[in-house]
Order: structure tokens, then sequence, then C-alpha cells
């Protein structure tokens, strides 16, 4: 292992729910407890700790089990799973739902049916590690477009229809970017991929349950151009586990052929019934996302007037750059003295000189979360 300096490693931190900080008082000598307030989880819509959702979970563990004992292909799959597939199938509106023990695994599972050796890969510059891996492990040369930027994204689609005429490309992006907040315009990028008969593979962890029309993502009614969508339970579905959603042919294609798909222990079958239930709740609550978006969208202006450079995007995930490790090392320190939880995220997970505090606005916060944060974040230096 590289000799890492002190503000490159990286420490497992344990966090409960309800834990308290431990604020210094103006002596510096008596430790205050105070509630330590979550704004750094996925956790967007506060499902993990909603009870209709934690029920679900526990009677399918007391009827079933807590794991599924084997794989989907042999004596794993119940009938939740199917259940499960159908619904989300029915709410995506798309013909084809596969379930995986988590999102890293259905992004290589995508990634791998899409594209092989031959398979010229275009990917935006910020992808998750997961479709990496991905994209590696399909052995394709990868080709990276410049983040969110349409034009560039053209650029080399045509490049490749000269390198390549006879190969259909692959273009992987995400619709919510984890460590920036941003989003493409999934629209005009599944545009160019129908002129371009190119494939688009688009990962919604982040975006589904939040965004979109009744929070069914950012490529829901994008009728042309969009091939497969992952999505993961373990962010705003409060739980855990993952699928791929597609057509009838590539769907057959993954049952079929996927390695990752197949030879794995199918999804506990108490984490497929808590995304059962998280699903009928965001069904009966459709504007849960919109509402979370608009309280970012405040987040985001109030920050802004405080002189932190605007932060970009229009979802829940809120970056702060800071540029150093210790910059945002310090901040997160200073916050978490006074009770906000926040983490800072630092090189390789994003780029060099970009170290920055990644700040999660989520729909159970208490109240006044936002003017607390105000007042310890301070100006920006
Ligand atoms: C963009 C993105 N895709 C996929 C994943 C993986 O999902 P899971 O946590 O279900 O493995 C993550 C989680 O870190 C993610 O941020």
């Amino acid at each position: 292992m590289k000799n890492l300096p002190n503000s490159r490693k990286r420490n497992m931190r344990t966090w409960e729910p309800g834990e308290k900080a431990y604020q210094l008082n103006g002596s510096g000598k008596d430790n205050v407890p105070i509630s330590l307030i979550d704004l750094a989880s996925n956790d967007y819509l506060g499902l993990s700790q909603d009870p209709r959702i934690i029920e679900a979970a526990h009677k399918t563990m007391l009827y079933e089990g807590v794991g599924a004992g084997g794989s989907r292909l042999v004596t794993g799959s119940r009938p939740i799973h199917k259940k499960l597939e159908t619904e989300l199938g029915r709410w995506l509106g798309l013909e084809r739902v596969l379930l995986f023990p988590s999102g890293f695994q259905a992004n290589l599972a995508a990634v791998c049916a899409l594209a092989n050796r031959t398979t010229p890969v275009i990917a935006d510059k910020l992808i998750h590690h997961s479709l990496l891996v991905g994209i590696k492990a399909s052995g394709a040369k990868m080709k990276r477009f410049a983040h969110n930027n349409i034009i560039d994204l053209e650029r080399i689609l045509q490049n490749c229809v000269v390198e390549h005429p006879l190969q259909s490309p692959l273009v992987i992006t995400e619709s919510l970017f984890s460590m920036e907040g941003t989003s493409p315009d999934i629209k005009k990028v599944a545009t160019l991929c129908e002129n371009y008969k190119a494939r688009l593979l688009v990962d919604e962890a982040h975006a589904l349950g939040v965004m979109g029309s009744k929070g069914r993502g950012l490529c829901h009614g994008i009728s042309k151009g969009i091939t497969m969508i992952s999505g993961t339970f373990g962010k705003a579905f409060g739980s855990g586990g993952a699928f791929l959603a597609t057509n009838k042919t590539f769907g057959e294609h993954l049952l079929q052929t996927s390695g990752a798909f197949r030879y794995t222990t199918a999804l506990a079958p108490p984490l497929a019934s808590a995304a059962l239930e998280a699903l009928k709740l965001l069904k009966e609550n459709p504007n849960k996302g919109r509402n979370l978006q608009k309280e970012s969208m405040l987040w985001r202006s109030e920050l802004s007037n405080q002189g932190w450079d605007s932060p970009k995007g229009n979802g829940p995930i809120i970056s702060l750059e800071l540029g150093t490790d210790e910059a945002s090392l310090n901040k997160q320190y200073e916050l978490e003295q006074n009770g906000l939880l926040t983490i800072a995220i630092r090189p390789p997970t994003v780029p060099e000189g970009t170290s920055r505090l990644r700040i999660i606005v989520r729909s159970n916060l208490p109240e006044k979360t936002l003017k607390k944060l105000l007042f310890h974040l301070g100006e920006k230096q």
C-alpha cells in the first residue's frame, strides 16, 4: 500500500441514529452532548426509519427467514421478488426488471450485458466506480466525455461512427451525480444516442424516488434512446438491493447470460419486501421528491446568499467545494462538533484539488437545520 498522507487516509466512521455529538463549551473544558443531525446519508426521504417499511420487512422475515438461501435460478426466487419486479416495471413504464443484491453488482451486470471487447464505450468523466469496474470487466475500450457535456459527447460519437462503422457504441451516464449533485439533460443525451444508433445506460441510483415525475427518476417518460437503467434501494428507498430495468430482449439476455445475476444469492426477501413497501409509499405520496427538491433549492440560495459559490444541480445533493483535503476535513470536524454530520469527500473519489463537503438535504430533518448549518458553516474563506 502506498504511504498515504494523513489527510488521505480513510477511517470507517461508525454512526447511529440518535447519536450525540459533544460540543465544547466556551471554556473548552466541558463536553455538552447535543444531537448529531445526519446531513450525509443517502436516506433522502428518511424511509430507512419508516415504521411501515420496518414492519413490512419484519413480517416477511418472520415468514420467509432472513436470507433467500439460493440464487434466483436455483431456490432463491420468491413471490416477493416477482411482485417487486412487476410493480417496479409498471411504475417505471419498462418491460422487464431484474433484481440484484446491490447497485454495484447491477452496474457491473449492465455494462457486461451491453458491451464486450469490440464495443466502443463512451462514458461521462465522473461516472461511479462500479460502472468503471463493469467497463473493465467487459474488456471494452473506453472514451470519456467532459462531465454532462453534450457537445463533447457528440464529438466523440461522430469520431466513433467513422472509426467503428459496424459497432453500436454504448454511452454511460448517471441521472444525478453522487458527488457533484448535477444532472445531465437526459432527453438530449437520449436523442443523441438515438441519432447515432448508440445504446444508452443510465444509472438512476440517486435520482430514483426523488427526481423526475412522481419520483420515477429522470429517464421516466423518455420513450426513445434509453436502453437500460439501473437503480438501487439503498438510497431513497431506504433499504438495500438494486435492479436493472430494460426491454424484454435485454431483460432476457441478462437472465440467460449475466453471471452477476445468476451466480449470486438472491436479494434477501425482507429487503425485497421493504423495497415494495417503499414503492407503495412513493405511489401514495407522489410529491415527496418534488418537495425535497424545492427545499434543496432553498438551501442552495441561502448558501449562495452567504457567499458560497452557488451550488450546482437541483436535487438533494449539495456539493460545497473547499479545495484542499485539510480544509474539507477541518470543516467536517467543526460541523460535527456542533451537531451536524457531513462527510469530507476527497480524491480519488473526486478530482485532485476539489475536496468538498457533501451535504444531503433530507426530508425528515429537524426544524431549523438549515439555519444551524448556515450559522456553523460561516462564510466561505
Ligand atoms: C451512482 C451510484 N451507482 C451505484 C451505486 C451502488 O449502489 P449500492 O450501494 O446499492 O451498491 C452507488 C452507491 O454508492 C452510487 O452512488
